[in-house]
Order: C-alpha cells, then sequence, then structure tokens
C-alpha cells in the first residue's frame, strides 16, 4: 500500500477548517453565485437532499471495548487496488469553473493521498489530460442517446487508460434544478450585465481561475459528454446538446459490457430490485446514490436502501454517495455493507478555497476521523465493521 500522504494543512486549521462541512461557507464566499448555486443547489424542495444527511442521524453505534486498537488500518481494496480509505471523491460536472484545471486538482490530489476519485463526463478539461497527469481516475460516463456516440465514447475512455467506467444512469430526463434558474446558472452561461457583476464582485475567482483559464487554454469546452468536443461554457447563443436519453434501457448496458473489458460500475442504484438486475448484466460494481439530492426529488437517502442493494448485490462491490460528511457516516455505509463512500460538494468546496492543499486537507481531516473512530469502536481493520455495530434509533 502507498502511503497516505493527504496533509493537515496548519494555516487551514488555523483559520478554523476542522471538518468538511467548514469549507461550505468559505467557498460560497469565493465563487460567484451562479457556481457556487449550481455545486450547492439541489432539485425542486430539496428533500433528497435534506433526507440523506438524517438518514445517518438513525444509528447510533454500538462499540466493543477492552480491545487492542493501538494499530488500526484505514486502508480498503477496491477492484484489485489497495486505497488508504473508504473514501473517494464522487464525479462533479464543471470542476474547472471551481478552481483553476479543477479536474486535474482533484484527481491529481486524490492520488497523491491514494484515494479513488471519479472525473465526471461533464467536466471542461479533456479526460486524456487527467488520466495522463492522474492514471488511476475512475471515468464517469453520461451515455450519449444515439448507440454509435456510446460506442465512439466508450473506445475514447478505454484509449485513455481508464480502468474503471462509472455510468450514471439516474439521468434519463433532466432535473428540475430552479436554483439554478434562480441565480441566473446555465449551461453555457449566458453573458449578461448580472454575470459580469457576479463575476467582478468576486476578483479572486475572476483572476484565478476564469481569466488564468482563459489565457493559458482558451474558452473552455464540455470536452466529455461524447467523443468529440461540446458547447463552450461561455456563449451568447450556442446551445449545449442535451439529447434526449430517456430510451436508453439496459440493453445499452449489455453492448457496453460486451465492448468495455475495464471494470463497470452503475451509479444511481436506489433498489435491491435493480441492483439484481445490475447483477444478471455483468456489472462488476453499484454505488447507491440519489445523486446528491440532485435528481428526483424525493428519492429515497441511498443510506437506507443499501442494505436491501448489498443483499441482491451477490459478488458486485457496493459503494454509496449523498450527503456522506464526517467518519462516521461513512463507518455507518461500511457497517451496512458498502466497500467505500463517495463524498462531492465538499472536496469541491475545498478545492475552490485552497486548492490541492484544500482537497489533500480535506482527505487529511476524514482519514482522521476515520482512523480515531475505529479506536472508539474498537476495531482495527475496516472489514471488522458489519450491522451488529449499528442501532436504529429512530424511523
Ligand atoms: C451533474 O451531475 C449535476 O448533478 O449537476
Amino acid at each position: 500500500m502507498k502511503d497516505k500522504t493527504s496533509k493537515i494543512v496548519p494555516s487551514l486549521i488555523r483559520r478554523g477548517v476542522l471538518c468538511l462541512n467548514d469549507f461550505e461557507a468559505r467557498a460560497r464566499r469565493r465563487l460567484p453565485r451562479p457556481i457556487f448555486g449550481y455545486v450547492a443547489g439541489a432539485v425542486e424542495d430539496n428533500r433528497s437532499g435534506q433526507e440523506n444527511q438524517r438518514s445517518f442521524e438513525e444509528y447510533g453505534f454500538k462499540p466493543r471495548v477492552l480491545v487492542d486498537v493501538s494499530q488500526r488500518s484505514t486502508s480498503v481494496s477496491l477492484f484489485g487496488a489497495t486505497y488508504a480509505a473508504p473514501f473517494g471523491i464522487a464525479p462533479m460536472g464543471i470542476n474547472a469553473l471551481s478552481a483553476y484545471r479543477g479536474d486535474l486538482v482533484l484527481a491529481q490530489a486524490a492520488q497523491q493521498a491514494n484515494i479513488p476519485s471519479i472525473m465526471s463526463g461533464s467536466s471542461l478539461i479533456p479526460l486524456e489530460e487527467v488520466c495522463a497527469a492522474a492514471p488511476d481516475t475512475w471515468f464517469q460516463a453520461y451515455l450519449p442517446g444515439d448507440r454509435s456516440q456510446i460506442t465512439a465514447l466508450i473506445d475514447r475512455v478505454a484509449r485513455a487508460g481508464v480502468q474503471t467506467l462509472v455510468i450514471t444512469v439516474d439521468t434519463p430526463v433532466s432535473a428540475n434544478r430552479e436554483n439554478n434558474l434562480r441565480t441566473g446558472f446555465s449551461t453555457p452561461l449566458r453573458p449578461s450585465l448580472r454575470l459580469a457583476f457576479d463575476g467582478l464582485s468576486h476578483p479572486r475567482w475572476l483572476m484565478g481561475v476564469f481569466v488564468q483559464t482563459l489565457l493559458r487554454h482558451g474558452m473552455p469546452h464540455f470536452e466529455n459528454n461524447y467523443a468529440t468536443r461540446g458547447a463552450p461554457i461561455l456563449s451568447s447563443k450556442v446551445m449545449r446538446d442535451f439529447s434526449d436519453r430517456s430510451h436508453l434501457t439496459w440493453d445499452h448496458i449489455s453492448a457496453i459490457r460486451k465492448r468495455w473489458d475495464g471494470h463497470l460500475v452503475i451509479k444511481g442504484i436506489l433498489s435491491g430490485r435493480e441492483a439484481a438486475i445490475a447483477k444478471r448484466h455483468g456489472v462488476d460494481g453499484l454505488i447507491v446514490s440519489n445523486h446528491g439530492g440532485r435528481q428526483l426529488d424525493g428519492a429515497a437517502a441511498p443510506l437506507r436502501v443499501l442494505p436491501e442493494v448489498v443483499d441482491a448485490a451477490g459478488s458486485m462491490t457496493v459503494m454509496i454517495d449523498s450527503g456522506i460528511r464526517r467518519g462516521t457516516d461513512v463507518l455507518k455505509a461500511l457497517a451496512l455493507g458498502a466497500k467505500c463512500a463517495f463524498i462531492g460538494r465538499p472536496f469541491n468546496y475545498a478545492m475552490a478555497v485552497a486548492g490541492h492543499a484544500g482537497v489533500g486537507h480535506a482527505a487529511a481531516l476524514l482519514a482522521s476521523e476515520i482512523e480515531r473512530n475505529m479506536g472508539m469502536l474498537g476495531i482495527t481493520r475496516l472489514d471488522e465493521l458489519d450491522s451488529s455495530f449499528l442501532l436504529r434509533q429512530w424511523g
């Protein structure tokens, strides 16, 4: 196993960044309103988002005591690789608007911390560049609507050297992101006085992220939704190709399974029923997810359906995202059968606040919470955890 090299950053500790949630208020100040709003926002009434948080409170721990916990390891194996900690960075779109070269920042910081990170298909840096800099990066695709475009994208991902392909399946139609309308966010962003004001009133972001990107790399485009380049991020008239995905079925997954030799992960599963179908299609792993509460408002909190998914999953690797903010959340998910917990927004805020060091700081804080809590739970290895360590307190 590689050493854990994510680092607590003393200056961030001095500024009061002691846990993942401490990044949010600082990122809100740093980012223009539409960008922060896009990352922070959810859908409709944010019912799923709130349930995601609440679901972790429904469990208490029943620790083991008086066992020797002097040697604790937070390491975990996923698809044959050993990682330093049982959490990773979830895929997020347009990361490169939160920090200069955002996708590279996350992927490289994750690699340095030896945790998995998943690059989103809705990103602004070609996946080949990210894979060259951080070869262990997983890639998350939104399937194009047309079979030949799917094939071309999958072949491109394979050529880039990606070994783990994650397909998000909870986006057959676009979600009702009212918050984007309220904050003036769209893709592409439309030039307007309000947008100019939002940019100018955040000079550090404007110069450090946007202008630097324009000067060094030109106007960012959606690079990875298809095999070829998509729309620019800022344009008064270009329309982004949101081609219809509503006709996609498990047949498309079968076709991908035949073509893709790497690990195939489906993200957006919320029941044992769907997990069983995925298993029949030769899928290697699942991410139990309601997309951070960003798709179907009212979709179940992943933690609540995790046990039934694990039961149905057989040998598939079950992972989870949505609402995880603390080491204790990760440990609860692991006790219910998840092998890894992915975390999105806090890592985005961490890079907005302090770039690569911020991401390393976030990873180090979470890893140290897990290691400390393992001690108080009475375990030295994560595979000792099971549901006997949990009490369902209410619900
Ligand atoms: C992209 O996945 C988003 O949720 O905005």
